[in-house]
């Protein structure tokens, strides 16, 4: 043996004592070596990586500490779209769907029942036993590539152990942060003067995005895995799948229990109502599942959901605080939020120190008064709200809450626009957080994606007197960062650096960046690709920006008033001086032909890997086709590849859909005419490939996040404790 192949041995069996004992410590929690002694393995695998960079490998275990690098996440498309789960809120809503079901199927099969974590989802895709991608669930149509920060999540297998697992496959669940490694970090970030996230999903899915893996790696996430998909999963069973997934080994939940009654479904709801506050994990109901893949099959979804599955939602918690004051924010449009300091209460796995009051309206309902006991509860909003107030326990001298009448922050009198619940500070020149806060909005991710400036930053350039809008962010200069206290030369250097490259984000983003009200992202867009130039934008009258296809009066308003604001028209020619995009690129299209003019395809089944099933995709539009995802009357062809679902070609059959393989549809691009297209031949139809049964429709609301670590709620739901409780699944 020569030395190369003998320190390739090496390697390789480290990465397999890495991976087993990587597995035993954190899915099984049943070390067998010490720290010690894994550090050592460590160590010696990094070394030979490093001295023979040829057998480096992605999915060593070396690669879970993250890397320094800062990357914008590229976004993919779901192989199957990424669905929502129908809620029960009451036994009575089980009991119905328990109903639905066995008119489908019958009484003959049994179900499923597994905690609902409270985390934020997503989605592993797994090619002959290595990970090869991590997307988030985005819109459930298309999310964000976070494999290399997926990579330093240690409960999830970077190559899998054992056998049987199919070549291609993904598998799908929730990634959290535990109780205890949340309460540590908002600690860390209180003490940073740092805002504290408001509940463990927000710091997992805000950890989740953070554009720096090194950094993700430090803030210790965990993942449940919960679903299975793909042509070929080894049982006919969604349970048997998942103990099958914990063998290669995947964490999956120790509660997911098999119940061949709806008493027993019942059993566990009972249960973990109780339990579930001991977990370390935060949980909001329970999944109940039909658990054989064929029934699920039957049973199919409807537009958003399958109807095989329900999720039922635990009650959310209630806690009595007491309100100690009201403090009020102003935000970056000038609106004024009240909040309710309390008196500190652990709520659903967190303490709760305060609590969003919304507006004077809300106030004013609940007739609130200093020193009242409130009724506190934990929705899906990032701070809890207070449902109510214990007027019995209120005492005589306890004074009313009195809204406030000038802004905080600058002292001017607050405005209220009619018909708006929000009181407004209209001093947008000079109040502070405004201008704070639009810059912070136009460096945000989604915006100018400014590296190295977060909301620390552009505080301490605004005290400095070094910003005072979005414009002078382009003055900034290395001399000016470095000399202050605590900036390096590498930080200064990255803001600067950052702020030049901004100077090629495109038009549209630009046009977002600008934070006038009601132009989000999509609108943006939408105003970018009509009208093509900021001075076209700006030149538009109400009535012009109306007849645009989804821009409304609102925006239309708003869009003229901003723009007829002398300082608005100086920044943005400002801005155009610094070298900003203000007119939109020509997308380059390419366009190889128009002979599927008119035609829409879908494109359906394996075709040996899913990289050409996209590839045959973008050639349907590269010549002048679109692509459809389900079969309708209005399909010209059914693309099918191996495995596609009898179903889709009993429609496509039945809609003389005509179906074509891919030399066919290769003779179509290249303006042959086919002769008779027949169907694919009879046995390579093995079973229905989930993606091609609905169009799915995007229930969940996926709100825009703010910054890297800022992001939105989920749903609905409260977040609550997490038990490690007996091993039920007998893993
Ligand atoms: S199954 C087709 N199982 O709930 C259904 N989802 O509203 C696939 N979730 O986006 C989902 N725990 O993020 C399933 N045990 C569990 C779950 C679970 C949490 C989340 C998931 C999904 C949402 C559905």
């Amino acid at each position: 043996m020569t030395h190369i192949d003998e320190m390739k041995q090496r390697v390789a069996t480290l990465r397999e004592e890495l991976n087993d004992h990587n597995y035993k410590y954190y899915v099984l929690n049943e070390p067998v070596i010490s720290d010690y002694d894994f550090d050592m393995l460590m160590r010696e695998l990094q070394q030979l990586e490093e001295e023979y960079p040829e057998l480096a490998d992605p999915n060593s275990p070396t690669q879970r500490v993250g890397s320094d690098i800062n990357r914008e996440f590229v976004q993919e498309k779901h192989e199957y779209p990424m669905l929502s789960l129908s809620n029960a809120y009451n036994r009575e809503e089980v009991e119905e769907f328990d109903q639905r079901i066995r008119k489908i199927i019958g009484d003959e099969f049994e179900y499923v029942c597994e905690l609902k974590f409270d985390g934020t989802s997503i989605s592993l895709t797994y090619e002959n036993g290595q990970l090869v991608k991590a997307v988030t669930r985005g819109d459930g149509v298309q999310g964000d590539v976070v494999t290399d920060n997926v990579k330093t999540i240690r409960t999830i297998p970077l190559v899998l152990q054992g056998e049987g697992y199919p070549s291609h496959f993904e598998i799908r669940g929730e990634i959290l942060m535990p109780f205890d490694v949340f309460e540590k970090l908002n600690a860390q970030r209180e003490e940073a003067n740092e805002a504290p996230f408001a509940n463990p999903r927000n710091a997992a899915s805000g950890t989740l995005k953070m554009q720096n893996s090194a950094a993700v790696a430090k803030r210790q996430l965990d993942a449940y895995l919960y679903h299975m998909l793909g042509d070929n999963l080894p049982s006919d069973g969604h349970y048997g799948n998942l103990e099958l997934a914990h063998q290669w080994g995947f964490k999956v939940s120790e509660h997911t229990r098999k119940c061949a009654t709806l008493d027993e479904v019942f059993a566990f709801l009972d249960e973990f109502d109780v339990k579930r506050h001991d977990l370390p994990v935060a949980t909001d109901g329970v999944v109940i599942k039909v658990n054989a893949t064929h029934l699920q099959e039957e049973l199919g979804f409807t537009a958003k959901s399958p109807r095989w599955a329900i999720a039922y939602k635990f009650k959310a918690e209630q806690a009595i605080a007491k309100l100690i004051s009201v403090s009020y924010q102003v935000g970056r449009t000038g609106a004024i939020t009240p909040v309710a300091n309390l008196t500190p209460v652990q709520l659903a796995g967190t303490v709760v120190k305060r609590a969003s009051l919304h507006n004077a309206d809300i106030i004013a309902q609940l007739d609130l008064h200093i020193d009242d006991n409130v009724f506190v509860e934990k929705g899906g909003e990032i701070i809890p709200k207070i449902v109510g107030v214990d007027e019995e326990a209120r005492d005589t001298h306890f004074m009313p809450v009195a809204f406030i009448c000038n802004c905080p922050e600058c002292g001017t009198p607050l405005i209220r626009k009619e018909g708006e619940a929000a009181h407004y500070c209209p001093n947008e020149a000079t109040c502070p957080p405004q201008i704070k806060g639009r810059i912070e909005h136009f460096i945000s991710r989604k915006a100018m994606n400014i590296d190295g400036l977060g909301q620390e930053t552009v505080d301490l350039f605004f005290r400095e007197g070094f910003i005072n809008d979005v414009a002078d962010l382009y003055e900034l200069t290395f001399e000016q960062i470095e000399a202050l206290e605590g900036f390096k030369e590498k930080s200064a250097q990255n803001i600067v650096k950052g702020v030049e490259a901004s100077k090629t984000i495109s038009f549209e983003r630009v046009l977002f960046a600008l934070g006038i009200r009601f132009v989000g992202e999509t609108v943006a867009k939408k105003l970018a690709k009509a009208l093509k130039h900021i001075d076209a934008i700006a030149a538009a009258t109400e009535e012009e920006l109306n007849n645009i296809d989804e821009i409304g009066p609102k925006i239309a308003e708003s869009l003229v008033a901003w723009f007829a604001k002398e300082e608005n028209k100086a920044l943005v020619e400002r801005l155009k001086s610094y070298g900003l995009q203000f007119e939109i690129e020509e997308e380059e299209e390419v366009q190889l032909s128009s002979n599927l003019e008119d035609k829409v395809v879908v494109v359906s089944g394996n075709f040996g890997t899913s990289a050409r099933r996209k590839e045959l995709a973008t050639l349907v539009e590269q010549h002048g086709g679109k692509v459809g995802s389900s079969i309708s009357a209005k399909t010209s062809y059914l693309l099918a590849g191996e495995k596609v679902g009898p179903s889709k070609l009993q429609k496509a059959e039945k809609l003389n859909v005509p179906i074509i393989n891919e030399e066919q549809f290769l003779q179509l691009l290249a303006g042959e005419e086919l002769e008779q297209p027949e169907a694919i031949v009879e046995e390579t139809i093995v079973e229905e490939a989930p993606e091609v049964t609905v169009v799915q429709e995007v229930e969940e609301p996926i709100v825009e996040e703010k910054t890297a670590e800022e992001e939105a709620p989920k749903e609905d739901d409260s977040s609550n404790e997490f038990p490690t409780q007996q091993t039920l699944f007998g893993f």
